[in-house]
C-alpha cells in the first residue's frame, strides 16, 4: 500500500472497516427498510434508570470522579457480581466507558506489540481488532457450525493456547452465533492458561441474555464462577444489553485487585472517568433493574422461537435457535458471498441483516439477524426475505 505523508501508522491503516456498516451505509435514510443489522436492544432504556440521570444532572453531578468509578457505583457491582458468582470486592472493580471501553482497558493493560493472542471466532470484529491496534497477532480458532448449532472444539482452542500465546479472547455468549461455553469446557481452559500462564480476558456482554431454563436468575456459565481472585482473568462487562442502555455508554471490569491501580491509571490516560450522571443511572440499573433483566430475557426467548420457527420453515436457510445473546446466525443456500448478498436484500427487499462475512472468514456464506424486536417486525422481515430467496434462488 503507497503510503501518504498524512497517514496513520500501518497498524491502524490495517484495522478492517466495519462490513455491517457497509451493508447499513446502502440502506441508511430509506423508511422502508427494516434494519435488523446493528446489535441493539429496540426498546428506549427504562424510565426509572433515566429518571436517576436526569436527577444527578439537575443536583449538579458535572464533575470529574474519581478514575476508577464513583464509590457507590463499584460497590453495587461488587455485590452483584458476588450474587452471581463468587465473593468480589470493590478492589477489583473498574467501572469504564462502556464494554467496548473495557475490552480496550484490559487489552491495554496486558497486551503488546508482538504478542500473541487468541480468539475465538466467528466474532463480534471489535474484539479481533483492538488488540491488532497494540500491535499484537491474533490467532483465530474457529467454531464449526453442525446439527447441534455452533460448537467448539476443545481440543483445538487448547492446542493452540501455548505457553506464548499471552491471552485469549472468549465471548461467551458469543456476538454472532450465540454459541456458549460450558462450565466443563471453562474449567479445562482455566486450568491450561493456568499452567502456561495466559490470561482470559471474558466478553461477558450477554451472561444475562442466556435462555436456559435451568439455570436460576438467567445467567450464564462464566469464568468468575471457577477462577480465583489472582487468576489471570479479566472480565469486561456492559450495560447496554441487560439493561437497555446502549447509548449511555457504561461498563465495568472485574480483575484481580493487583492489576486495578494500573488500569486505573488507564482510564486516567483513556476518558479519565465515566460521566457521573450516567455513573448514578447505573447504580439504579443494578440495584433495581432485576424486573429490566428479567422482562428482556423473556422477550428475546419469544423473540428467539419466533424467529426460527419461520426460518425453519423456509426453504434454503439452516437456522439453529442459539442458546443466548440476541442474534439468529444462519446460512443460507448458495450465498457464496454474504456482503453482495445483504447489499441486495437490502436495496431489493428493505430487510437490513448483517453480512456473516463480518464476523471472520468462517461466517461467510451466513448472516447475522438481532431478534431483539417486536414480533410484527420480525414477522414483516421474513416475509420480506422469503420473497426475495424465492426470486435468489430463481436466478
Ligand atoms: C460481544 C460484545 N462485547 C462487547 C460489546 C460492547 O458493548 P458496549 O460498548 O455498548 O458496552 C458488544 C456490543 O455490541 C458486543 O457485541
Amino acid at each position: 500500500m503507497a503510503h501518504h505523508p498524512l497517514d496513520a501508522r500501518e497498524a491502524v491503516r490495517a484495522l478492517r472497516a466495519s462490513k455491517i456498516r457497509e451493508v447499513a451505509n446502502a440502506g441508511m435514510g430509506r423508511e422502508d427498510v427494516l434494519a435488523f443489522w446493528f446489535g441493539e436492544p429496540d426498546e428506549v432504556t427504562p424510565a426509572f434508570i433515566r429518571q436517576a440521570g436526569i436527577d444527578a444532572l439537575i443536583a449538579g453531578e458535572t464533575f470529574y470522579t474519581h478514575n476508577l468509578g464513583i464509590p457507590e457505583l463499584r460497590e453495587v457491582i461488587a455485590s452483584y457480581v458476588t450474587r452471581l458468582h463468587r465473593p468480589t470486592g470493590v478492589d477489583a472493580i473498574a467501572v469504564t466507558n462502556s464494554g467496548m471501553s473495557a475490552l480496550m482497558l484490559a487489552t491495554q493493560a496486558l497486551i503488546g506489540a508482538g504478542d500473541r493472542v487468541v480468539a475465538v471466532t466467528p466474532l463480534w470484529p471489535n474484539l479481533v481488532e483492538i488488540p491488532k491496534i497494540l500491535g499484537a497477532e491474533v490467532e483465530c480458532v474457529e467454531l464449526q457450525f453442525g446439527p447441534k448449532g455452533w460448537t467448539l472444539d476443545l481440543d483445538r482452542l487448547l492446542a493452540a493456547l501455548t505457553p506464548a500465546t499471552r491471552a485469549v479472547y472468549l465471548n461467551s455468549p458469543n456476538n454472532p452465533t450465540g454459541w456458549t461455553l460450558d462450565a466443563e469446557a471453562q474449567r479445562a481452559i482455566l486450568a491450561h492458561c493456568r499452567r502456561h500462564g495466559t490470561w482470559i480476558i471474558a466478553d461477558d456482554a450477554y451472561e444475562r441474555l442466556y435462555f436456559d431454563e435451568g439455570r436460576a436468575g438467567s445467567v450464564a456459565p462464566s469464568f468468575l464462577d471457577l477462577a480465583q481472585p489472582d487468576d489471570r482473568l479479566i472480565s469486561t462487562n456492559t450495560f447496554s444489553k441487560s439493561w437497555l442502555m446502549t447509548g449511555w455508554r457504561l461498563g465495568w471490569i472485574v480483575a484481580p485487585p493487583t492489576l486495578i491501580p494500573d488500569i486505573a491509571k488507564l482510564l486516567e490516560y483513556n476518558t479519565s472517568c465515566a460521566p457521573p450522571f450516567v455513573q448514578r443511572a447505573g447504580v439504579v440499573a443494578v440495584k433495581e433493574g432485576e424486573p429490566v433483566v428479567a422482562h428482556t430475557v423473556r422477550r428475546l426467548r419469544g423473540a428467539r422461537d419466533f424467529l426460527h420457527a419461520h426460518l425453519g420453515r423456509t426453504p434454503g436457510i439452516e437456522a439453529i435457535a442459539p442458546p443466548g445473546a440476541m442474534y439468529a446466525f444462519f446460512r443460507i443456500a448458495n450465498v457464496t458471498d454474504s456482503l453482495e448478498f445483504c447489499k441486495r436484500l437490502v436495496a431489493d427487499a428493505g430487510v437490513g441483516l448483517a453480512p456473516g462475512i463480518a464476523f471472520g472468514p468462517e461466517g461467510e456464506g451466513f448472516v447475522r439477524w438481532c431478534f431483539a424486536s417486536s414480533e410484527s417486525r420480525l414477522a414483516d422481515g421474513v416475509s420480506r426475505l422469503q420473497r426475495f430467496l424465492a426470486d435468489y434462488c430463481a436466478t
